[in-house]
C-alpha cells in the first residue's frame, strides 16, 4: 500500500475513535483529529530531512499515537488493522494509568527508548504541537510543569530526531518565554560541584532531568532564579545522571578542579566515575587528588558536605 493509503487508513480510524468519545482539542470546538493531523504533518516534514526514515510506520502511529491512551481502541484492534510493531509503538506512547501519575512520563519514556526511533520522533512531535498557549483554565503550575515535562522529554528522546528535536527545543524557549515561570532555585539539586579560582562546575538535577553548568557560584548568589535561557546556555539536559556525567567528563576534568560538593544520594556513582579517571596514568599526579580522596571516602559527617545542605 502507498503512503497516502495509509494515511486515509490510519485517520479514518483514528478520526472516528476519538470522535466516539467526542474529545476535541484542549481549550477549543475543533474536532481532536486537527492534533493527530499536526503530529503526521510534523513527521512528514521531518521524515524528508532524515535518512533512513520509514515514513510509513512513522506516519500510521503518529495518526494512532492516542488511539489506546484516549479512546476504546484494544491493543488487540491495532494489531489486526496496522500490524504488531504499530500496536507496540502506540502502547509504548501511552501512559500506564495504573501507575502513579508522576512515574507514568518516565516510564513511557524508557518504553519509547527501547523502539525504533522513528518512535522517538512520533513523541517530540506531539510535544511540538501540543506546546502552544496553554487553556484558560490551567494554572500556573500546571504551565510549568507541562514546560518541565516538555524538557523531560528532549533529554529522553533528543537522539532520536536532530530535526524534531531543534523544533523542541524551539518551541520549549518560545513557551517558557510567554507563559512558563523560570526555573526556581529550589527545583534544583547540586549532586556535585568542583571548582576552580574563577568559579565552578555544577552537576545538576531538576526534576526528571540532568544537567551540567559552568556558572559562577558567585553569579548563581545574585541570582537565584534561572532562566531557560541561563539551562540552555548550560548543557543540554540529559535523561540520566550517567549520561549527565558522561558528557561532563567528555567537556571538562571535574577531578581535575577542586571538589566543593557531593551530594550523598550519588557519592557511589561518583567514586566509580573517579575510580576510572584515577586509573588513567596522566591523571596520577592531580593536585587536587587528596581532597577528592577526602571528599569521597572521608567521614560523611565532616564539614566537607556541609555546601550540599544549603
Ligand atoms: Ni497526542
Amino acid at each position: 500500500m502507498q503512503l497516502q493509503d495509509l494515511y486515509q487508513e490510519a485517520i479514518k480510524f483514528a478520526t472516528a475513535k476519538h470522535l466516539e468519545q467526542d474529545q476535541k482539542l484542549p481549550g477549543t470546538n475543533l474536532p481532536y483529529v486537527v492534533h493527530l493531523s499536526n503530529v503526521a504533518m510534523e513527521i512528514l516534514v521531518a521524515g524528508s530531512h532524515t535518512d533512513k526514515f520509514d515514513t510509513r510506520f512513522a506516519v500510521q502511529v503518529a495518526l494512532l499515537h492516542d488511539t489506546l491512551e484516549d479512546t476504546a481502541t484494544t491493543r488487540k484492534e491495532l494489531v489486526t488493522r496496522f500490524g504488531k510493531e504499530v500496536a507496540d509503538a502506540v502502547a509504548a506512547l501511552s501512559k500506564k494509568p495504573k501507575l502513579p501519575k508522576a512515574e507514568q512520563m518516565a516510564d513511557s519514556l524508557k518504553r519509547i527508548r527501547r523502539l525504533r526511533s522513528e518512535v522517538w520522533a512520533v513523541k517530540l512531535a506531539d510535544r511540538i504541537t501540543n506546546l502552544q498557549a496553554p487553556p484558560p483554565h490551567w494554572d500556573q503550575q500546571k504551565i510549568n510543569d507541562y514546560r518541565d515535562e516538555a524538557i523531560q522529554i528532549l533529554a529522553a528522546l533528543r537522539e532520536g530526531n536532530d530535526d524534531l528535536a531543534g523544533r523542541l527545543e524551539d518551541k520549549i524557549m518560545e513557551y517558557s518565554k510567554m507563559f512558563a515561570e523560570p526555573i526556581s532555585k529550589k527545583d534544583r539539586t547540586c549532586l556535585l560541584e568542583a571548582g576552580g579560582e574563577g568559579g565552578s562546575i555544577q552537576l545538576v538535577q531538576i526534576k526528571d532531568y540532568f544537567l551540567f553548568s559552568t556558572d559562577e557560584t558567585m553569579l548563581l548568589e545574585f541570582d537565584p532564579d534561572l532562566t531557560l535561557e541561563d539551562l540552555k546556555s548550560e548543557s543540554d539536559a540529559y535523561n540520566s545522571f550517567d549520561e549527565a556525567m558522561v558528557g561532563l567528563l567528555a567537556r571538562y576534568r571535574i577531578f581535575g578542579l577542586y571538589p566543593i560538593a557531593v551530594h550523598p544520594d550519588f557519592r557511589e556513582k561518583v567514586i566509580a566515575y573517579y575510580r576510572e579517571y584515577c586509573a588513567h596514568e596522566e591523571h596520577q599526579d592531580q593536585w587536587a587528588r587528596e581532597d577528592w580522596d577526602q571528599m569521597l571516602y572521608g567521614d560523611p559527617d565532616t564539614d566537607t558536605h556541609k555546601r550540599i545542605e544549603m
